[in-house]
């Protein structure tokens, strides 16, 4: 198939971007370089030894898209563009309704006038209303959530079952991916955090590199094994083969499924695997508890394995060590 890919220069972009092409697809990339940067595209070329066409533009302009569709007779889209930080969605709902929506419906429209009936859409654990051990795709979700970001996901979600509803011949997949780490085994792309890191994963990484002087946790308190939170960190190439199995499953209607290994790891054991890896002690201390964040939230990815066929293969002390390969490489990331 050949594939559009809608933020595809990002960090789960350009990994699923790599991921396509071994499994002989064909990709087009439209992203506005917003978080991103063309390097990570070009990086991402040489390793699969071909050219991957970038258009830089927005994904919410969906004439634009329907160009690109229509210039690169394109069979699928995989929509990845989206704003990312739960926090920053709390300052700045607008600007996160606004980038999310708009380009989720600009996706559909040019679809639509297109012909184009195959959808894959990065959807979050962050829409599940009560975060736990286990979830199945039947645990509420919807908008009674901590934070913007995760709003803007859940109504995706709506938007794209009315879509189906309306259409009988739309084939779309919505992927609630768990918490994405780890990088490519070459070292050359991974995660590239423009800012202070929010996630734990490029967190860790940046003191490991001496980019940061300390970890905090947050919270040692919680009702879990050690006191710290427990989160089901998937390596982006397992993840990127989720991509490639539920658009090789596409059929008619909408099917909406976990990426998550079901395993959980605590802060701590993430710190001392990256420690393990790294081979000394790495600064953290536990401070407060962050707003919003739960104990607990871990797949069940019984569904994904059932109508997919796919499942996590990778070990967490695997993504650690790609991390830190990238994280070491490149220790300010794609400007280093
Ligand atoms: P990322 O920021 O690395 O990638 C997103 C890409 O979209 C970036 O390249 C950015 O430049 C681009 N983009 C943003 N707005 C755009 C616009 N209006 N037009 C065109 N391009 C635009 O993030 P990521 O981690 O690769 O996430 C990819 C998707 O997965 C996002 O939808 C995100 O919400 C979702 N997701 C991510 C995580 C995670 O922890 N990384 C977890 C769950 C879901
Ligand atoms: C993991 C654990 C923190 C940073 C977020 C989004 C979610 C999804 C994935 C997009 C938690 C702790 C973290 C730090 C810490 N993204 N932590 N110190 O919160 O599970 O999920 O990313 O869809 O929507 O909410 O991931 O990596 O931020 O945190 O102690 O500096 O690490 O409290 O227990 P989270 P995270």
């Amino acid at each position: 198939m050949r594939v559009l890919l809608t933020g595809g220069a990002g960090y789960i972009g350009s990994h699923t971007a790599i991921t396509l092409i071994e499994h002989g697809h064909d990709v087009v990339i439209v992203d506005d370089l917003s978080n991103s940067s063309e390097e990570a595209v070009r990086r991402a070329a040489r390793l699969v030894g071909r050219d991957l066409p970038l258009v830089v533009g927005d994904a919410a302009d969906s004439a634009l898209l329907g160009r690109v569709m229509r210039e690169h007779r394109v069979d699928a889209v995989i929509h990845f563009a989206s704003l990312k930080s739960p926090n920053a969605s709390i300052s700045h709902p607008l600007r996160y309704y606004r980038v999310n929506i708009d380009s989720a419906l600009a996706v559909l429209e040019a679809m639509a006038d297109c012909d184009v009936q195959r959808l894959v859409f990065s959807s979050s654990a962050a829409v599940y209303e009560r975060p736990g051990p286990l979830l199945d795709e039947q645990a509420p979700s919807g908008l009674d959530l901590a934070h913007p970001y995760g709003r803007t996901k859940a109504m995706i979600e709506a938007i794209i079952a009315d879509a189906g509803v309306a259409n009988e011949r739309l084939q779309a997949a919505v992927l609630r991916y768990f918490n994405p780490v780890g990088a490519h085994p070459s070292g050359e792309i991974g995660e590239d955090p423009q800012d202070i890191p929010n996630n734990l994963m490029p967190y860790i990484s940046q003191v490991a590199a001496g980019v940061r002087e300390q970890l905090q946790i947050f919270g040692g308190d919680y009702d879990t094994a050690d006191g710290t939170g427990v989160r089901d960190y998937i390596h982006v190439l397992d993840l990127a083969e989720g991509h490639v199995a539920a658009l090789e499953a596409l059929e008619p209607g909408v099917l909406t499924v976990n990426l998550g290994t079901g395993r959980g790891v605590s802060v701590l054991e993430a710190v001392r695997a990256f420690e393990d890896v790294v081979g000394r002690r790495l600064p953290h201390r536990i401070v407060a508890r962050r707003d919003g964040d739960s104990a607990h939230a871990t797949a069940n990815p019984a569904l994904a394995h059932q109508r997919l066929g796919w499942r996590a293969r990778r070990a967490f002390d695997e993504a650690v060590a790609d991390a830190w390969r990238w994280q070491r490489a490149n220790p300010r990331g794609y400007r280093s």
